[in-house]
Parts: structure tokens; sequence; C-alpha cells
């Protein structure tokens, strides 16, 4: 049986997956950077299903090319990567933005896709099969005040997913990117330094999606039939849609 990689596992959308994936009997192999709230979840999966964790940095390039030699070998044919490890940070505009999180959010949302998805593509070829899901967001798309860098590095996942397909047509191999709207995790937390505060002013007065909606989706399009490859799928909140257009005016 094949495993199902997932990036950021420790919190929100991946925590979410990992326990879809598991309630499945899937085998898993969980990715964070804090240890203490991946082994917390894996030790409670591993009552349902096996789980390998791995502390691991997403922008760390050695370590992530290092990553599939070193799993054990019933976690080793990975069979589906979630590449969902990212975050957005600060609201700025871009004269004011910090640099130093633009770069951080290059080196995870980019950089990080594209060493995790080299690493294990070679496996999946070989094995004739997998699946690539990748967190993308509706930001790709539509722009939003201060979202300048997060947008650019969700756009680039739109389109990185798009050149895979064309680049893996007839190897078997699906790729997918989910492009979620408004959804409560850590992920405001996160984006305001850990405001917590301003983190529910976000969702407040309206109902955000879950994790586990995300982790429902993620699911569904690896449990399709192989000849179905869902491209890209949007999802927003019901209580989410766009703005008119925005004109300024002396
Ligand atoms: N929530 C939303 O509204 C929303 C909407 C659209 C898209 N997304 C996208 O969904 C994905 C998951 O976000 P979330 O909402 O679930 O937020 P979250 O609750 O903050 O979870 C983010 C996860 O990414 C991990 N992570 C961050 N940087 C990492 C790094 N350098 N190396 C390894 N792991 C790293 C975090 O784990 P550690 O800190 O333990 O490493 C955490 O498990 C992200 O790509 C985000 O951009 C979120």
């Amino acid at each position: 049986m094949n495993s199902v990689l997932i990036t950021g596992a420790s919190s929100g959308f991946g925590e979410a997956c990992a326990r879809k994936f598991a309630a499945q009997g899937l085998r898993l192999v969980l990715c964070a950077r804090r240890a203490d709230r991946l082994s917390a979840l894996a030790d409670e999966l591993s009552q349902i299903t096996e789980v390998h964790s791995v502390i691991l940095d997403v922008r760390d390039r050695e370590a992530v090319f290092a990553l599939p030699a070193s799993l054990p070998a019933a976690f080793a044919d990975v069979g589906i990567l979630v590449n969902n490890a990212g975050l957005a940070l600060g609201l700025g505009g871009a004269d004011v933005a910090s640099v130093d999180d633009w770069e951080a959010m290059v080196d995870t949302n980019i950089k990080g896709v594209m060493y995790l998805t080299q690493a294990m593509l070679p496996g999946m070829v070989a094995r004739g099969g997998g699946h690539v899901v990748n967190i993308g967001s509706v930001a790709a798309s539509w722009p939003y005040p201060g979202g300048n860098v997060y947008g650019g590095t969700k756009a680039f996942v739109q389109q990185f997913s798009r050149n895979l397909r064309a680049d893996l047509l007839g190897k078997s191999i699906r790729v997918s990117n989910i492009e979620p709207g408004m959804c409560e995790t850590e992920f405001s937390v996160v984006r305001f330094n850990g405001d917590e505060e301003r983190a529910k002013q976000v969702y407040s007065g309206m109902q955000p999606l879950t994790g586990t909606d995300i982790a429902e989706i993620v699911y569904w399009v690896t449990a399709l039939p192989p000849h179905i490859n869902v491209n890209q799928l949007e999802v927003m909140p019901t209580a989410q849609a766009w703005g008119p257009f925005a004109v300024h005016r002396d």
C-alpha cells in the first residue's frame, strides 16, 4: 500500500487531511517543524493507521531531497503528496511590507512546493502512478490589498500545477490544485504574528470554511477513479464572494 505524505501536518488543513486519510486506513508520512504537535498527532493517529512523522522545514532543500531515501520501507512508496505547508505574513502594502516576510513566503510557498514535488516525483514516475495535491488559494486569481506577495506565491502554485500536468501527461500521475477562500485555521494568527484577537476578527459574523471541509475535498479528489484528474478547484465559504472593482476618486 502506498503512503500519503502531508506537509504542514501540525495544524489546519494538514492536520485535518491527516485525520481524514487516517480514517480511510491509509499509511501516513506527516511533516512539519513543530515536533510537539506532530508527535501528539502521530501518537493519536497511530491507534488507527501506520504513521511516520518527520520534523521538516520545507525551505530546507537538502533535508527535503534527503527525505525519500530516509523513509522506512513501509512508507517509502509515496502515492499521494499533499503540498500543504504554507503561510501568509502581514497585510501591509507593497511599499511598506517586510521584505523578510516576502522572502519567507517565497521560500515556503514556492520553493518548498518545488522541492517536495521534485523529491517525490521520481518514485511516482518509477511506480507508474501517483497524485500531487497542491494547496493554492483564491489569492492566486483574485487580488486584495496587502495580498501582494502571498497572492503571487499562490499564482505560482496555480501555474506550476498546470505545468506539472503537461510534464506528467502519459505517466498516470494526477495533479490537483485546491484553492480555498476564507478558512479558520491558524492561518490568520500566523499572518498577524500571533495576534489572536486580530485573527478572530477576520472571521467575525460570518461562517468560514474549516480544515475538515478542505480535507474532505482533498480526499475526494484523490479517491476519484484514476482516469479523472481534478485540475483546479476553487472553494469559498458561502458568506464570501468578490467585491466590485475599486475606483479611487478625488
Ligand atoms: N486558512 C485559509 O484561509 C487559507 C486559504 C487558502 C489557502 N490556505 C493555504 O493552506 C495551507 C495551510 O494553511 P492553514 O490554513 O492550514 O494554516 P495553518 O493552520 O497555519 O497551518 C500551516 C501549516 O504549515 C506548516 N508550515 C509553515 N511553514 C512551514 C515550513 N517552513 N516547513 C514546514 N511546514 C511549515 C505549519 O507547521 P509548523 O509551523 O509546525 O512547521 C502548519 O502545519 C497554506 O499553504 C495556506 O497558504 C489557507
